[in-house]
C-alpha cells in the first residue's frame, strides 16, 4: 500500500509545533538518554532547537521536531537524501543524524501536542548568509555551484515518498497561488501578485511539459548554506526538509530567488549563480526559457505563503521578519521581463541568442539627409565635460537641424554618456533600446494606415511579426503624423509589445536585445559604423591585451571596466558609465584638463624634440620648479618618470660623494630601474625584496608609527636607530653616499613620519658627508594640502629632491632638483642625457600644471576637501572596528583595515573585497601597503566636496551592508 504522503492542498494550515522547553528536555532524556539544555531556533514549519548536553557549551546537534503533517517515510527520505549527498560531496559539510548512547537520535514522541517526530542532526558551525547583507559575485557563484552539486548528487535518487505535494514545489505554483491569492486580504498585494505571476505563466506554460524532472534539495538558499567565517565561501548545505521530485531547473530557481533580496541586488546579480549551476548541470533550451518565470513564481509563493503563515501564527517572528525580504525577492525578480532574462541568461552561458534575426522591410519613413549623433564615451560631442549638461544631446540635435539636416538620430544599442555624473549606487542605465529621432519637418509614416495609437503619445505599427513603437508624440496626434523638432523615441519589439525602458543597464543590455531590435533600418537610418569601434568589445580587448602585454604589466581588477574617457575626478567606461576616481594622483589636476590639452596641442604643432636644443619652455619650466623650492635647491634635471628621478638622485649622491653605499627606509617603493629598484623593499611590489638587496643597500626600519616596530610615542626611536646604522657604516669604513626616503610615508598609506624624523636622519647622514634624498614622487606638488612639498611638513630641507607623476598630469615628466655643486659633481660619472626629459611638450605641459595648481587653488582644495574627507572617514572609524586608522593629510589619505585593533592583523581579503564592491557602486579605489590593507586615497586635486562625500557615503554603505 502506498504510504500516506503529505499533500499541501489537503492541509493548507501548517501550525508549527510549539512544545515548551521543559517538555522537550524531558522527552529528549527519556528517548535518547541524554539530559540537555535547549536554545530555540527559528523555522517556518518545524520547531527547531540547538541542544547541548547539560552543562556543555559544545552543541550536541540541532533537534528538529517535524511538523506533524509529515509522515515517517517523508522524514526518512530527507535523511537518506542528506546521507547520499554527504557521501558523494565529501568536501562539503552536510549534516547527518547524530548517533547517541542508544543509537541514531531519531524517534516519535508522544507530546502534549500529539505525536511528533524528533531527530537530532549534526550542528554545523559557521554562519548562514541570512539577513539582507551584500553578496559578492563569488558568493553568488558559489551558491549556484552548491545548487548544482545537490542536483548532480540527487539525480538518481528515488524514494517512495517522493510523490509528496509540497507548496514549495514549483510544479504546483499555479495551484498554490490560486489557493492562497483569495485569502490575501491586501488588494494591492493581490493585484501585484496577479500581474507578475500572469506574466511568468505566459513564459512558463509553453515549455512546462518539456521540463525534465528529478529529485533535488530545492531549498539551497541563503539561509540554508553556511560559511566557516564571514569572508569565506559557503561550504555547508543544511535543511533537507524540502527534498522531493520536481523540475530540475527549479533547483537553481530557488537558489537564485534567495539572492535577490540582498543589498544592491538586481536581476543581473543572479547571473554568476546560473552560470555556475550550468557548468555542473547544463540547462537545456526549455529550462532557460522557464528559469526566470520560476524565480518570479518562487517569489510570489514566498510572498503569499509568508503572509498566510503570519496571519495564521502571529507569534512566528521568523515568518514575519521575512515578509519584506520576500516582497523584495518578488519585485526584483519581476523588474525584468522573463523573456529578457532568458535572453540574458542565454548570452551569459555563451549560447547564441536569436537577437539579430529581425526582418528587414522597406523603410516606413522617407527621410532626406539624416545626421547620426554619437553620444558615446569617445564622441567629440562629449568633449570637455559636455556630457555633464543634461540637455547636451538635445542641443546638438537642434543645432544639426538648424544646419539643414532633415533628420537627426541617435542609434540604438550604443552606450550614451549624458547627464550629470551618475552618482547612484545602482547601476546606471546607459544603453538606449531604440532610436532617438528628431525631424526637421512634420512627416507622415509611409504605412500610416496601419499605425494605431497604443497609449496617448505612443504609436504602434505592425511590421510582420514585429511592432514598431514611436513615443514622444503629442497626445492628440493624427495616427501616422510625426511632428517636427520633437524628440521621438522608436523601438522595435519582437512578439509581444511590452513596455520596455528607453535605456537599460549594460549588464542587462544583451537580454533586452533579445526582445528588442534595431529600428534604424525600418526608419531608413543606417547608423554609420560606430566611430567608437571600441564599444562592446571590452572582453575581447582585455583578451588581446593579456595576449600581447607582459603579464607583470598588470591591470587593476580581475574584470576591469574599459575606461576610455576622463573628466575632472571622473572616469567613464565604454558603455558610458561614470566612475568616481579616488586613486589617481597621476591625473593631478583632473582628467582631460582643457589647458593641458591646449598646451600639448599648441606645442606639438610648434616643436617637439630632444632637450639638447635651446628653446624657451625648458628654461621657464626649470625656473618655475626651482622657485617652489628652498633657494639652495636651484639646479634642475629633467627625466621621464619617478623611477628615473629616483635613480638619478641616487647616482647624483654617489657621484657627488664618491661613495657607493645607500641607506633606504624599508617598505618603500622608489621605482623599477636598477638603482631605484635596489632601494625599494616594499614586499607588495616584490615579495623577495628584503632578501635580494645588493650589498651597497642598507635598510632601516619603516618609520610607521601605527604598525611598525615602534608605535605611538615610541616612534621617536626610529630616527636614532636609523642614524645608528649610518654611524656603524661610517665606523666600518664605509660611510654612506646618502639616504633616500619618502617625505611622507606613501607606501604605508599616507602615514606621516614621526615628527623630527627627517631632520634627524638628514643631520645624521650629513655628519658623515652623505646626502639626503627626498622622494616626493607621491606626495609633492600640493597634494598634502598644508604643504607644497612633503619635507616641509617635517621642517627639513633635503639635498636632492626627486619628483614625477603628478607634475606631468599624466605626461611622463620626472625632475631632480639639487644644489649646483652637487649637480656639477655628476660630471665625475660622465654623461647625462635623457632625450625627451624636459622636451618642449613636456615642459609646456609641466608649466600648464603649475599654472592650473595656482589658478585653481588646488593646494587649498586639497587642504579643505581633504580635511573634510578625513573627518568623514574618522567618523566611520568610530563606528566600524574594521577601520584601524585614518592616515594622511590633504588629499593623500589612507584608510587602514584591520581584523583586530589590538593585534592589528591586516584585513587584506576584506580590503580587496571592499574595493571590488566600491567599483560596482561606481568608485575606483585600490589597496596599498605591504599587507594591501590600506585604501590609497589620492584623487585628482580638483575633487569636489560633493564627490568625496559620495565616496564616504559609499564606504559607509559597504561597511554597513557587507562586501
Ligand atoms: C614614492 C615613489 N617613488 C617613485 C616611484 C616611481 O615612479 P614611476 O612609476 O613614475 O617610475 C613611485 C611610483 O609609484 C613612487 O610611488
Amino acid at each position: 500500500m502506498p504510504p500516506e504522503l503529505f499533500d499541501f492542498f489537503e492541509q493548507v494550515d501548517l501550525p508549527t509545533p510549539t512544545l515548551a522547553d521543559d517538555e522537550v528536555q524531558r522527552l529528549f532524556s527519556e528517548t535518547f538518554g541524554v539530559d540537555i539544555d535547549v536554545k530555540s531556533l527559528g523555522s517556518q514549519q518545524d520547531q527547531n532547537f540547538r541542544v547541548f548536553a547539560s552543562g556543555s557549551t559544545q552543541p550536541l546537534g540541532v533537534l528538529k521536531l517535524s511538523n506533524p503533517v509529515f509522515s515517517e517515510t517523508e522524514i526518512d527520505m530527507q535523511d537518506r537524501a542528506a546521507e547520499l549527498v554527504a557521501d558523494r560531496q565529501s568536501d562539503l559539510r552536510i549534516p547527518r543524524i547524530v548517533v547517541g548512547p542508544s543509537g541514531p537520535m531519531s524517534a516519535w514522541w508522544e507530546t502534549s501536542q500529539g505525536r511528533i517526530h524528533a531527530r537530532v542532526i549534526e550542528n554545523m558551525s559557521g554562519s548562514t548568509l541570512m539577513g539582507s547583507g551584500y553578496l559578492s559575485p563569488s558568493v553568488v557563484s558559489r551558491m549556484g555551484e552548491l545548487a548544482g552539486r545537490m542536483s548532480v548528487s540527487l539525480a538518481d535518487f528515488s524514494h517512495e515518498a517522493s510523490g509528496r505535494v509540497l507548496q514549495w514545489d514549483l510544479r504546483h505554483a499555479r495551484r498554490v497561488i490560486e489557493t492562497q491569492l483569495p485569502l490575501e486580504p491586501d488588494a494591492d498585494v493581490r493585484a501585484l501578485v496577479r500581474e507578475v505571476t500572469q506574466a511568468a505563466f505566459r513564459a512558463l506554460d509553453p515549455v512546462a511539459a518539456a521540463l525534465p524532472t528529478q529529485a533535488g534539495h530545492f531549498d539551497v538558499t541563503d539561509d540554508n548554506i553556511l560559511r566557516p567565517h564571514s569572508d569565506a565561501l559557503p561550504d555547508a548545505v543544511i535543511d533537507f526538509g524540502d527534498v522531493t521530485v520536481s523540475w530540475r531547473v527549479a533547483e537553481i530557481a530557488v537558489t537564485v530567488s534567495s539572492v535577490l533580496h540582498h543589498d544592491g541586488a538586481t536581476a543581473a546579480t543572479a547571473i554568476p549563480a546560473i552560470r555556475a549551476f550550468h557548468e555542473l548541470r547544463p540547462l537545456d533550451e526549455h529550462e532557460i526559457s522557464a528559469l526566470w518565470a520560476l524565480v518570479v513564481l518562487r517569489g510570489a509563493v514566498l510572498v503569499l505563503s509568508g503572509r498566510q503563515q503570519v496571519r495564521l501564527d502571529e507569534e512566528n517572528t521568523y515568518a514575519s521578519v521575512a515578509l519584506d525580504r520576500e516582497m523584495r525577492i518578488m519585485t526584483v525578480a519581476a523588474s525584468v521581463p522573463v523573456p529578457v532574462m532568458a535572453g540574458q541568461i542565454r548570452h551569459a552561458l555563451g549560447l547564441t541568442s536569436p537577437q539579430d534575426e529581425f526582418s528587414a522591410s522597406a523603410p516606413l519613413i522617407e527621410l532626406g539627409r539624416a545626421t547620426a549623433l554619437d553620444g558615446g564615451t569617445v564622441s567629440t560631442l562629449n568633449d570637455e565635460g559636455a556630457w555633464m549638461r543634461e540637455d547636451a544631446l538635445e542641443t546638438a540635435a537642434q543645432a544639426a537641424l538648424d544646419e539643414g539636416a532633415d533628420a537627426v538620430f541617435l542609434p540604438a544599442w550604443r552606450g550614451v554618456l549624458t547627464g550629470a555624473p551618475l552618482r547612484t549606487p545602482s547601476s546606471p542605465a546607459t544603453i538606449p533600446t531604440g532610436v532617438t529621432l528628431w525631424l526637421a519637418e512634420p512627416t507622415t509614416l509611409v504605412a500610416a494606415g496601419e499605425a494605431q495609437s497604443l497609449r496617448p503619445g505612443v504609436l504602434a505599427v505592425s511590421v510582420g511579426d514585429e511592432t514598431l513603437t514611436i513615443s514622444g508624440l503629442p497626445a492628440n496626434a493624427q495616427p501616422g503624423a510625426l511632428p517636427a523638432r520633437t524628440r521621438l523615441f522608436v523601438q522595435l519589439h519582437r512578439g509581444e509589445t511590452s513596455v520596455a525602458p528607453e535605456r537599460v543597464t549594460a549588464e542587462l543590455a544583451d537580454g533586452w536585445r533579445s526582445v528588442l531590435g534595431d529600428p534604424g533600418p525600418l526608419l531608413g537610418l543606417s547608423a554609420p559604423q560606430a566611430p567608437d569601434a571600441i564599444a562592446n568589445t571590452r572582453d575581447e580587448t582585455l583578451r588581446r591585451r593579456e595576449a600581447v602585454l607582459a603579464e607583470v604589466q598588470e591591470h587593476y581588477y580581475a574584470k576591469p571596466p574599459q575606461i576610455e574617457r576622463g573628466w575632472r575626478e571622473f572616469l567613464i567606461d565604454v558603455d558610458g558609465r561614470v566612475y568616481l576616481d579616488m586613486v589617481n594622483n597621476v591625473a593631478s589636476v583632473g582628467h582631460a584638463h582643457p589647458r593641458i590639452a591646449e598646451a600639448a596641442y599648441r606645442q606639438l604643432r610648434l616643436l617637439n624634440t630632444n632637450s639638447r636644443f635651446h628653446y624657451q619652455a625648458i628654461t621657464e619650466y626649470a625656473e618655475r620648479i626651482a622657485a617652489t623650492l628652498p633657494d639652495e635647491l636651484d639646479t634642475v634635471f629633467f627625466v621621464n618618470s619617478g623611477s628615473e628621478a629616483a635613480d638619478l638622485a641616487i647616482r647624483l649622491a654617489q657621484a657627488s660623494t664618491g661613495r657607493n653605499d645607500m641607506i633606504a627606509m624599508r617598505e618603500a617603493y622608489h621605482g623599477w630601474t636598477f638603482a631605484s629598484d635596489a632601494v625599494s623593499t616594499s614586499i607588495a611590489d616584490n615579495p623577495v625584496a628584503l632578501e635580494t638587496r645588493p650589498e651597497w643597500v642598507h635598510t632601516v626600519a619603516a618609520a610607521n608609527s601605527y604598525r611598525g616596530s615602534h608605535r605611538g610615542a615610541d616612534a621617536s626611536r626610529y630616527a636614532p636607530e636609523a642614524v645608528a646604522v649610518m654611524d656603524e657604516l661610517a665606523a666600518a669604513g664605509k660611510p654612506p653616499a646618502g639616504v633616500i626616503c619618502e617625505s611622507y610615508f606613501g607606501n604605508a598609506g599616507g602615514v606621516a613620519l614621526p615628527q623630527g624624523y627627517l631632520q634627524q636622519i638628514y643631520a645624521g647622514i650629513r655628519r658623515h658627508g652623505g646626502l639626503a634624498i627626498a622622494d616626493e614622487v607621491q606626495v609633492g606638488f600640493g597634494r598634502l594640502g598644508e604643504w607644497f612639498w612633503g619635507f616641509q611638513q617635517q621642517e627639513a630641507v633635503p639635498d636632492i629632491v626627486a619628483v614625477a607623476k603628478s607634475i606631468g598630469a599624466g605626461q611622463p615628466i620626472g625632475a631632480v632638483i639639487t644644489r649646483r655643486e652637487i649637480a656639477d659633481r655628476y660630471r665625475t660619472q660622465g654623461y647625462f642625457f635623457s632625450s625627451t626629459g624636459g622636451s618642449p611638450v613636456s615642459s609646456a605641459i609641466g608649466l600648464a600644471v603649475l599654472d592650473i595648481i595656482r589658478d585653481e587653488d588646488l593646494q587649498e582644495n586639497a587642504r579643505v576637501v581633504g580635511a573634510h574627507l578625513k573627518g568623514r572617514l574618522e567618523a566611520l572609524a568610530a563606528e566600524h572596528s574594521i577601520i584601524g586608522a585614518v592616515h594622511g593629510s590633504g588629499l593623500y589619505l589612507g584608510l587602514e583595515f584591520v581584523r583586530d585593533r589590538e593585534t592589528l592583523e591586516p584585513a587584506t581579503a576584506e580590503t580587496a573585497a571592499i574595493c571590488d564592491r566600491l567599483r560596482e557602486m561606481g568608485v575606483i579605489m585600490q589597496p596599498t601597503g605591504d599587507h594591501q590593507n590600506v585604501f590609497k586615497i589620492k584623487p585628482p586635486l580638483c575633487v569636489s566636496r560633493e564627490s568625496v562625500d559620495f565616496f564616504a557615503d559609499a564606504v559607509a554603505h559597504v561597511l554597513a551592508t557587507g562586501w
